[in-house]
């Protein structure tokens, strides 16, 4: 399988909100797959599709030993306990930082199959799930954070909009 290209930061993409997929389509089906290979090729832990140039809610996770692709992910509830934990993104390479979120979360979701299930997560993966929910919403770890943080990147954030307008 030829890995699918990773957008990367500034691409547009990746600040746009993505569609809501409304029929499973042979496309879809195609595209589920393609995206835990090109999340295991680039050693991620999770994946938007978004982040494969398609702009539609689809996510793939790495959940312990399984990987998990999800259709139309929605938060339901979210712990007013809150955890600070380091996070990157394969959208902006190079750039790891502390990012506080909830620290569980309830989801809706949909499976490949088509059935809408709940799932209660906690830890790593209601980070992983909150962070591919956020690349559907158009936001980047670095909307997360306050200003004067972002602004400790701005060398860095710089290098990659250089990068992709050469
Ligand atoms: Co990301």
């Amino acid at each position: 399988m030829a890995s699918l290209e990773i957008t990367i930061y500034p691409n547009p993409i990746l600040a746009k909100k993505a569609e809501a997929v409304g029929d499973v389509t042979p496309g879809i089906k195609e595209l589920m797959p393609q995206m835990v290979f090109a999340m295991q090729e680039n050693d991620g832990i999770g994946l938007a599709a978004p982040q494969v140039n398609v702009s539609k809610r689809i996510i793939v996770i790495q959940d312990g030993e399984e990987v998990k692709t999800y259709i139309n992910p929605r938060i339901i509830h979210k712990s007013r306990e809150k955890h600070l934990d380091e996070e990157g993104c394969l959208s902006l390479p190079g750039i790891f930082f502390d990012v506080r979120r909830p620290s569980s979360i309830e989801v809706e979701v949909q499976t490949p199959e088509g059935k809408l299930v709940k799932i209660k997560a906690e830890g790593l993966t209601a980070r992983i799930l909150q962070h591919e929910i956020d690349h559907l919403e158009g936001k980047l770890i670095i909307n997360r954070i306050p200003f004067w943080r972002r602004w400790k990147l701005r060398e860095q954030l710089q290098e990659l909009k250089n990068y992709a307008i050469r």
